[in-house]
């Protein structure tokens, strides 16, 4: 049949020639009958960094595996994992909105999938395939490596899915925890949920008092994020006491107006690739089971942000 360059991808209106990249026309970069497949599912999913950050991990190791991003709405979710298991797919990752209806599609939950009520990865062991959840760990890994000896006071600020993994990783650990949010009810049903020690609103005048005490603040919310680059959340930065961290989940940019007024005011601090990283490590251990190139992986993502 004769290819129409007007096609469209069915169900996307995308035109298919934005698929064909000029180099596969050449080089069939190694993809055989022996290539294994991992991917992402999520709705929105064009804009993921996991496809750069894993596939070069791949290269780098010469691995014969690729990794996908698959479009899939909230009504195809559980067709999807059907296809998953038919076709021997290795693993995935998982990202919004699919994180918490996978919970009840897999075989068996890690603790921490169970404890955040949020799969971000599935996995195979021994024939089950496992929810996994490694936000939690990828975060504690990111601001352990960063240097921050974690133990003391640390103050969350936002109560999504992201803060959910966080607190559960801080309070795994016996960090005592201080949450903060613009919607009290949801900062309070995340608190009662996983035992953390106050809620606050995130505003400067509640939270000034407790700055002094505080050893870790980390921003779970997207205020800073492109293309709102000069906003930040309302935390008295000033009234830390020094040798204070402020971690900030936000990557894109990576160096956030946070990140930047906390450095003026002599705090140490992490960004947010830290953790995308180290969860994507993680993810990328559970299905090939080879220690994953950090470097290269961080690499594949500077390469592709604002910094
Ligand atoms: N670095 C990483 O690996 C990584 C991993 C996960 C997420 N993230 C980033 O973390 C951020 C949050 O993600 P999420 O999935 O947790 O989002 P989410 O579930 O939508 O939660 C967002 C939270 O931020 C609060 N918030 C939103 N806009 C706000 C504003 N203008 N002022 C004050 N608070 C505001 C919300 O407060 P209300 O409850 O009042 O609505 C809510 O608590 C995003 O920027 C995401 O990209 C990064």
């Amino acid at each position: 049949m004769d290819p129409t360059p007007n096609r469209t991808v069915p169900g996307e209106g995308i035109e298919a020639d934005r698929y064909v990249c000029p180099d596969l026309r050449v080089r069939p970069d190694g993809i055989d009958a022996e290539t294994q497949l991992v991917g992402v599912l999520g709705y929105p999913v064009r804009h993921s960094l996991s496809p750069l950050m894993h596939n070069a991990a791949f290269r780098h190791l010469g691995l014969n595996w690729v990794y996908l991003a698959f479009e899939v709405p909230p009504e195809s979710l559980a067709d999807a994992v059907r296809g998953m298991r038919a076709l021997g797919i290795r693993g995935l990752n998982l990202t919004i909105p699919h994180k918490e209806a996978s919970l009840a599609l897999v075989d068996a939950l890690t603790p921490a999938a169970q404890a955040i009520g949020a799969v971000n990865t599935l996995f195979w062991d021994e024939g089950r395939l496992i929810g996994d959840n490694t936000d939690a760990e990828g975060f504690l890994r990111a601001v352990r490596s960063a240097g921050c000896a974690l133990g003391g006071m640390a103050l969350v600020l936002g109560a999504g899915g992201a803060a959910r993994a966080v607190v559960y990783a801080l309070k795994s650990i016996g960090c005592p925890v201080v949450l903060a949010n613009r919607t009290p009810e949801r900062g309070r049903a995340l608190g009662h949920a996983l035992g953390v020690e106050q809620v606050l609103p995130l505003t400067q005048e509640a939270l000034r008092p407790l700055m002094p005490q505080v050893q870790l603040v980390v921003n779970c919310t997207p205020v800073g994020m492109e293309p709102d680059i000069d906003t930040m959340p309302d935390v008295p930065l000033d009234a830390l006491p020094s040798g204070a961290w402020v971690c900030d989940l936000v990557y894109r940019p990576v160096q956030t107006r946070l990140l930047r007024t906390a450095q003026q005011r002599g705090c140490l601090t992490i960004d947010g690739l830290g953790m995308l990283v180290y969860q994507g490590a993680l993810a990328f251990e559970r299905w090939t089971g080879i220690p994953a190139p950090l470097e290269i992986m961080r690499e594949a993502l500077v390469s592709s942000t604002t910094v």
